[in-house]
């Protein structure tokens, strides 16, 4: 007979593991199910972010960062360090064994939490009147009902047209996180989170890099005087990145060919080693079996959901990358633990406004909020201050003193509205910011709070003095 649960949450990444514990934690009979394997078939939950996503990459960026700070600057502080070289395989077995650790660590907390676990593919095969039937197609195939399913596939990454991955030239994400060897030269599509991400890894470990960007400006999402400041840094460092391009044309072979109309309208071609394509992702469904219960998805393809992740049908949810929204695993762990909260009918909480973003570049740059743009573009009428790491004693002494804080403010109430940081540690320095406004707080809260000296921090209190035009360290 079928094993039956409360609830059967469809994808172990971020969204759906933390759905599961949330679940499990309010009493519900839980069971999860996810594909993801190792190189020797092994389990391996954690999703995207957990296998080739947000983990690997912080692994690779801190790694590709100390390598780069004893070949750069470590002389500076009076430490000579004779004969560095550099040992990839090591680098990239470490990372391995970072995600493994976080692999295992969900694995223990599913047996902690008493919840099921399931590995293989689950799709749905049917619908009862009170209980959804799915299927689990691992090493064998078996059927569990669930009163509840969470869907939490996730999402993919987006090819060129007519260049698919192949993941030895063309690679996606997760064959720009396990490169063997240093490319000499490396082609980037696509100037978002990844393509700076994974640029600058490579970068500091000795590729040349050239990123190629279809838009015409700079990190449009961001806000406008971080991405210029952030273009400044990025060109400094040789990051070499062209923006307004077209891409019309990419031959692999033994290297990349990579043919492209400039901002002019002029061809170009560019030949290199290897080439990441980082151009967004795409939802996932792949194995659901949508169809065979009749769940809607939009015409992009997520799973089309409410603004509580209640999809076309009773007792069936979806959260994370997914349906609409950011793809940032914060996010898919927020609707997460709200959707587990509203199956037993208690309040789920997602505040979109203070979802904050991070891109783990050096220096890092993160925002909560609106960007100055967007209030123009409403016609909020605001005022900032910003302040930079140039004037912070601990910046100083860390010797990473670029970029600044910038707080935005409601010019009559002084309510923030975002807060925008590039420089040292921003992605720590952030949360402070998202805090202040799930709290509704003024720039002058701010201002009037005690920040630890000599502290990163000190940096947004004197921005938010700067709101009021009263900075005292600049
Ligand atoms: P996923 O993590 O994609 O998990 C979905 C899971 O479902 C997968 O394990 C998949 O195998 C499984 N699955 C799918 N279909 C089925 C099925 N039918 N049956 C069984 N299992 C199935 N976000 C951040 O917030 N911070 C970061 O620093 C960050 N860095 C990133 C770096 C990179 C290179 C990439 C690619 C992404 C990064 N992200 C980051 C985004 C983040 O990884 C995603 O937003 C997050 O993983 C989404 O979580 P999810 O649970 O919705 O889906
Ligand atoms: P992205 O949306 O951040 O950036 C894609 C870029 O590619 C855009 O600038 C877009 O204009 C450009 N582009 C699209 N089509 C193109 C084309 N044909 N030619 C040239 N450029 C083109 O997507 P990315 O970098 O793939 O990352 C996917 C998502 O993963 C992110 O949006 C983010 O949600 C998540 N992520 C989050 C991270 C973090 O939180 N630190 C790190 C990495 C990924």
């Amino acid at each position: 007979m079928a094993k039956s649960f409360d609830v059967v949450v469809i994808g172990a990444g971020p969204g759906g593991y933390i759905a599961a514990i949330r679940a499990a934690q309010l009493g519900l009979s839980v069971a999860c199910i996810d594909e993801w394997k190792t190189a020797d078939g092994k389990p391996a939950p954690g999703g995207t972010c957990t296998n080739v996503g947000c983990i690997p990459s912080k692994a690779l960026l801190q790694s590709s960062e100390n390598y780069e700070h004893v070949a750069h600057s470590y002389a500076e502080h009076g430490i000579r360090v004779k004969d560095l070289s550099l040992d990839l395989a090591q680098m990239l077995k470490r990372k391995d064994k970072v995600v493994r650790q976080n692999n295992d660590g969900i694995l223990y907390l599913f047996k902690k939490n008493k919840i099921t676990f399931f590995h293989g593919r689950g799709g749905f095969s049917g619908a009862g009147a009170n209980a959804y039937e799915i299927t689990v197609a691992g090493k064998a195939e078996e059927t569990v009902t669930a009163k509840h399913v969470v869907v939490a596939t996730g999402s993919n990454p987006r090819a060129l047209p007519g260049a698919g991955f192949d993941n030895k030239l063309i690679l996606d994400n997760e064959g720009a996180l396990a490169i063997p060897e240093v490319p000499k030269q490396l082609g980037v599509i696509g100037a978002g989170v990844i393509g700076l991400e994974m640029g600058s890894v490579w970068r500091r470990l000795g590729s040349e890099v050239r990123i190629l960007e279809a838009l015409p400006a700079f990190l449009g999402v961001a806000d406008g005087q971080v991405a210029k400041e952030a273009a400044k840094v990025f060109a400094k460092q040789g990051l070499a990145i062209e923006l307004g391009v077209k891409i019309t044309k990419v031959t692999a072979k033994k290297n990349v060919v990579v043919e492209y109309s400039d901002a002019g309208g002029a061809a170009q071609s560019a030949t290199f080693d290897k080439l990441i394509v980082a151009i967004g992702r795409v939802p996932n469904t792949n194995g659901l079996n949508a169809a065979a219960v009749g769940l809607q998805l939009d015409d992009r393809g997520f799973v089309t959901v409410d603004h509580e992740c209640r999809t076309n049908l009773p007792n069936v949810w979806a959260i994370g990358d997914v349906v609409r929204g950011p793809m940032l695993a914060h996010k898919a762990e927020e609707e997460g633990v709200a959707v587990a909260q509203r199956i037993v009918g208690r309040y789920g909480h997602v505040d979109f406004n203070t979802v904050p973003w991070v891109i783990y570049t050096s220096p890092e740059i993160a925002w909560v909020g609106k960007t100055e743009q967007e209030l123009k573009a409403a016609g909020v009428e605001y005022k900032s201050g910003s302040f930079p790491f140039m004037a912070n004693g601990r910046a100083r002494a860390l010797g990473d003193t670029t970029g600044f804080a910038k707080i935005i403010a409601d010019a009559r109430s002084d309510r923030i509205l975002g807060v925008h940081v590039i420089g040292p540690m921003a992605s720590e320095l952030i949360s402070e910011a998202v805090v202040a406004m799930e709290f509704g707080a003024s720039a002058e809260d701010i201002a009037l709070i005690c920040h630890a000296h000599p502290s990163l921090a000190e940096a947004m209190k004197e921005a938010a003095l700067a709101v009021d035009n009263r900075t005292l360290n600049f």
